[in-house]
């Protein structure tokens, strides 16, 4: 479902977001190609096995480099294990690749470890190959 540009200009409405045209304009292009939905501080862009998340506001920008710095240093090792996520640049805007993970329904809820309790609104699923990780720090 392409984004128009009035629906852009409501997504990106930080005025601090550095270089927001570049952002704007990679979000459009993606939006044309991949299923999406709007976080709090990024938009994420779903493919078969990864998501893309793209920056709608100054915070987001050091969210994604949070989870990048995360995965990169603890990876799923940690006591908070996150899925696998690295930061890379399309047309110079930078956004956070992130493997996939099926949400956890709401009876699985009931039955998560301990762990998942300290991550912001238990923003944890599963990989592909059944590990349990957080997706949102
Ligand atoms: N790794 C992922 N796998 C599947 N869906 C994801 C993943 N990361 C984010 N999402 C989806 O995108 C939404 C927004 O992502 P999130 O990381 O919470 O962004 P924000 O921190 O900007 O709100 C999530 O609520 C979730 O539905
Ligand atoms: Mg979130």
């Amino acid at each position: 479902m392409p984004l128009t540009h009035t629906e852009l200009e409501g997504i990106f409405r930080d005025p601090n977001l550095p270089d927001r045209e570049r952002f704007v304009t990679l979000a459009h292009t993606l939006a044309e190609q991949h299923p999406y939905e709007v976080g709090r501080t990024r938009i994420v862009f779903h493919t078969n096995t990864d998501v893309m998340k793209v920056p709608i506001a100054e915070e987001g920008l050091l969210d994604s480099w949070r989870e990048a710095n995360w995965s990169q240093r603890y990876g799923k090792t940690g006591e908070i294990p996150i899925a696998t996520a690295v930061e890379e640049f399309i047309d110079d805007v930078p956004v956070l690749r992130m493997e996939r993970v099926r949400m956890p329904t709401r009876e699985e809820h009931h039955t998560l470890p301990r762990w998942t309790g300290s991550v912001d609104c238990a923003q944890v699923g599963w990989t592909a190959a059944g590990e349990l990780v957080a997706f949102d720090l």
